[in-house]
């Protein structure tokens, strides 16, 4: 169980009762989500192929595996909307479409466990779901139990046609409920993106003690605005978004789009740079039985991901911003005393033609270790040398594209070797 780890209990000491203690998501969870790409299509007459139905969950779990994915860290498969019935059963239990899931949710969870995967759940807190289906509301504690009876790993939960002035006490609610089967399951939860809409301000403190990952801001779409206007989110609201993170609570900026229609090869690398900075759940929403060789390539980046999945679960931040050039910072593993080693992205917004030239002097990105640090480019791994404070790190940065290094900290005092030049 990949949820589960040492730094998880080392937390429960040191993080104490500031954060939900369901031993779950210590590290940002990493699935499969069918939102972003296959939506509320329920018209397996004329689409059967691309239709919400328990073949295409089954079709994705089978790539997950056969295609590196579960290797890579991607181990939950997740419905969203429109897998329901209009109907509850006559005992009141919620039901799958039943000609859409034929063999009911519990086969399909038993089928995505057989893959050594796990099982994602979608719901909504109100008396409908977005697309129209039953809610939970004034059925929390059947949902509940029927989610851990049909072996359901994770629950996000959405929060249409609710009021979001009770969610402070609704979402707590079902969370106990959760709890209370005994079954583990990760609580994705909707709360403060539907608080924000109606102007309350969430209680980020309280959230972190309630869920493992929350959706702040609007839903993304298969364009390089939306994933932009996500960005630009988290960086103006990042001394409020920062703190709220952790290992077990996790700010969600939505899903990655890589693969889709509307990002290109270096906004693809962008995004997954980002949300890696971002400490961000990484969910994809794409076909896996059409996307690229070089998408998949970004997906499953090695590197890259172990960023994101980094023991210390601190969410990046933003410490330069000019011109459609930022630069965002995230500390991580290894330390040495108090200094951290840490990646940075170099992201460029600009979209005149040509590549911009970015400079930092390390110091500037709270690199003070006197011990140096070796820099490696982290899509292709390139060694750029070792670096101290005061040295200038340069950067070549595609319009509308990213670079990403990470500065491991050195143990030992080392001179300061070869600097190359990173781009193109
Ligand atoms: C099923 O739900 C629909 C829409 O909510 C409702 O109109 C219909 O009466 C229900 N059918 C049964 C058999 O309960
Ligand atoms: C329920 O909550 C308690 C207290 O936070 C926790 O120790 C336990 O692991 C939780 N159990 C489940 C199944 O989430
Ligand atoms: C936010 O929640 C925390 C934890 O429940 C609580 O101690 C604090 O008073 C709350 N803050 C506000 C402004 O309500
Ligand atoms: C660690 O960082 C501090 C400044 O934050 C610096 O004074 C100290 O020298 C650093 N330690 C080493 C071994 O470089």
């Amino acid at each position: 169980m990949k949820f589960v780890s040492l730094i998880g209990l080392i937390c429960i000491w040191v993080c104490g009762a500031l954060a939900l203690e369901n031993g779950l998501a210590r590290t940002p969870p990493m699935g499969w989500l069918a939102w972003e790409r296959f939506r509320c299509n329920t018209d397996c007459t004329n689409d059967p192929e691309n239709c919400i139905s328990e073949k295409l969950f089954m079709n994705m779990a089978d790539l997950m595996v056969s295609e590196g994915y579960l290797s890579a860290g991607y181990n939950i498969i997740s419905l969203d909307d429109c897998w329901l019935s209009h109907n509850r059963s006559e005992s009141g239990q919620l039901q799958a479409d039943a000609n859409r899931f034929p063999n009911g949710i519990k086969a399909l969870a038993d089928y995505v466990h057989s893959r050594g995967l796990f099982f994602g759940m979608y719901e909504d807190y109100g008396t409908l779901t977005c697309g129209g289906y039953p809610g939970i509301l004034n059925h929390l504690e059947t949902d509940a139990k029927t989610f851990a009876d049909w072996g359901v790993d994770y629950v996000k939960l959405d929060g249409c046609y609710a009021d979001p002035s009770e969610m402070d006490k609704g979402y707590p609610d079902f969370g106990s409920l959760l709890n209370q089967t005994g079954r583990p399951m990760v609580y994705s939860c909707s709360w403060p993106d539907y608080q924000i809409e109606k102007g309350i301000q969430p209680n980020y403190t309280f959230i972190g003690t309630v869920c493992n990952l929350w959706r702040n801001f609007d839903d993304i779409d298969d364009s390089w605005a939306s994933v932009s206007s996500i960005i630009d989110y988290y960086g103006d609201n990042q001394d409020t978004l920062i703190p709220a993170a952790g290992p077990g609570h996790w700010n969600d900026p939505d899903m990655l789009i890589i693969g889709n229609f509307g990002l290109s090869y270096d906004q693809s690398r962008a995004q997954m740079s980002m949300w890696a900075i971002l400490a961000s759940p990484l969910f994809m929403s794409v076909d896996l039985r059409t996307i690229k060789p070089e998408m998949k390539a970004i997906l499953q980046n090695k590197n890259i991901i172990e960023v994101n999945q980094d023991e210390l679960g601190i969410q990046g931040r933003r410490i330069f911003k000019k011109s459609g050039v930022e630069i965002w910072v995230k500390p991580v593993q290894p330390s040495l005393g108090d200094n951290r080693s840490a990646a940075l992205a170099f992201l460029n917004r600009r979209t005149d033609g040509t590549p911009t030239r970015v400079s930092i002097v390390l110091r500037d990105a709270g690199l003070t270790s006197t011990s140096g640090y070796k820099v490696q480019e982290m899509f292709d791994g390139l060694n750029l040398g070792i670096f101290h404070p005061d040295n200038t790190l340069t950067v070549v940065v595609n319009p509308s594209g990213v670079v990403m290094v990470k500065c491991t900290i050195q143990k030992k005092k080392s001179l300061v070797s070869k600097k190359k030049l990173v781009g193109k």
